[in-house]
């Protein structure tokens, strides 16, 4: 009998230490160390004999055969754009999201769709009876969708190699539990071992697997950094619930862009692909009101189009307020500023109120531009065009200042359906205007913007 052993694992990098500290000496975060108990069998007893790994041998880079081409197309048009084309033999990924956005009626539905190829279902959340219901609200039910509820690695692995699947799906990694390490499901151990056994897996079989993972308050998947390590295809699955929308994106893809955005509706006979989102983005807006603008953000390696709104008033009161939803206050202040000095707009005495739709908060000096256009938009009572978005940062003396990632901004502005966009013109180096199918619109000047817009 093998001797229990306890160690302080680190939640955020998986590394482990005799003794608890305050701080992961490894990755450097905070109170991430937890104690867990793990005791690992003598490896040369288990059952890892997918295929022989000792006859492996190094062979030259020259004779690897690669079938780069082989990608098989999903009958889900968006997560097959999402994954650069279709699903690659062999290949792991994983699907995080918050609790209810969907990530379950997606996958189950995938399965269902594919109806030409054996999916294994393994459930270790929802009884057969709820996924049964769920399928049957979404329909097209065949007999090469298989189900499994169970939370042994163990036996799913054997379930697998007996049922010779084309494509696995887990649901979710969290719930696994391998009999190698004891430790309790969800544990950084047990995300890591079954992870790495279910990689094997693909790897050796060329199976593609899909994980879903839950996500955590900080909106992280939950368990290890590492596990996005491991897997070659990251996707987050996002949206409001209280909104129908959902976003499927891309945080890393091995064979693949990241900048790919797709988009389904939840309806009540499951998720539906959006496949003109400008409409949608456009219906959600009052068209011809002024005081509006969207701006071309970024959140973190995400793009995201945010609508700027702007109320400029004569001030009720002696003092001008000024207030913000979303926006940093002394921004303003320092946009108006800008305004009032080099367009010569006697904003000084006006009430100023600026909100980011939706109250999302996004801290990016791109949405400057849109900022100051929705203002200019409702001090004269002129809209801007429906179709129309800005990218651009408004420095001191009133020049548009180039933003990063222009170009993801610029293509999210495409795919999402917009007709222009004005960006920097100091920031056109390496950009290909000719291959976009979008107006970009280079300006140096706010007073340009504004010319252009409003003249
Ligand atoms: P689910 O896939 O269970 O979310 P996750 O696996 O990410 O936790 O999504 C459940 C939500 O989706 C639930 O609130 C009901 C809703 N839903 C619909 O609106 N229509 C449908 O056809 C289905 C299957 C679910
Ligand atoms: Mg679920």
């Amino acid at each position: 009998m093998a001797k229990t052993k306890t160690a302080f694992v680190c939640q955020s990098c998986g590394s482990q230490f005799p003794k608890w500290m305050g701080k992961c000496s490894s990755c450097g975060e905070w109170n991430s160390l937890i104690e867990e108990v793990i005791f690992k069998e003598n490896k040369t007893g288990s059952r890892r004999n997918f295929a022989d790994s000792l006859t492996k041998k190094p062979i030259p880079i020259t004779q690897v055969k690669a079938d780069d081409a082989e990608r098989i197309p999903l009958p889900d048009e968006e997560l097959t754009r999402v994954l650069g084309g279709g699903i690659v033999p062999g290949s792991v990924i994983l699907i995080g999201g918050d609790p209810g956005i969907g990530k379950s009626t997606l996958l189950l539905q995938l399965g269902l769709n594919y109806q030409t190829k054996k999916i294994l279902y393994v459930s270790g959340e929802e009884s057969a009876n709820q996924i049964k219901m769920r399928a049957e609200r979404i329909g097209n039910l065949h007999d090469n969708l298989l189900l499994l509820t169970d939370t042994s690695l163990e036996r799913v692995m054997e379930r697998i190699e007996e049922t010779e699947p084309d494509l696995v799906i887990i649901d979710s990694i969290q719930t696994m539990q391998s009999a190698e390490v004891d430790s309790v499901p969800g544990s950084v151990a047990q995300i890591r071992e079954c992870t790495g056994e279910l990689i094997q897996f693909a790897k050796e079989t060329d199976t593609p697997v899909i994980l879903i993972g839950h996500i955590t308050k900080e909106g992280n998947i939950a368990g290890p950094k590492v596990m996005e390590h491991m897997v070659d295809v990251v996707l987050q699955f996002e949206g409001d619930r209280q909104h129908l929308y959902r976003l499927l994106r891309s945080s890393k893809n091995r064979f693949g862009s990241t900048n790919e955005l797709g988009i389904y509706e939840m309806q009540g006979s499951g998720l539906k692909e959006v496949s003109n989102p400008s409409q949608v983005l456009m219906s959600q807006r009052d068209e011809g009101l002024s005081g509006s603008a969207i701006a071309a953000s970024m959140e973190g390696a995400r793009p995201m189009m945010i609508e700027v709104q702007a109320l400029v008033g004569t001030a009720a009161y002696g003092t001008p307020q000024r207030t913000t939803t979303g926006f940093d206050q002394r921004r303003l202040h320092m946009l108006l500023a800008v305004l009032e000095k080099r367009c010569g707009l006697a904003v000084g005495k006006f009430d100023v109120f600026l909100n980011m739709a939706g109250g999302i908060r996004v801290d990016d000096p791109a949405i400057d531009m849109a900022a100051v256009c929705a203002a200019l938009s409702s001090s004269e009572d002129y809209p801007i065009p429906a179709q129309t978005c800005f990218a651009g940062e408004v420095g001191l003396s009133g020049e548009i200042r180039p933003v990063t990632r222009i170009e993801q901004r610029i293509k999210e502005a495409e795919k999402l359906g917009f007709d222009e966009i004005y960006i920097s013109a100091y920031g056109l180096k390496g950009l290909d205007l000719s291959k976009m199918a979008i107006k970009v619109r280079p300006v140096k000047r706010v007073d340009e913007v504004f010319g252009a817009l409003f003249g």
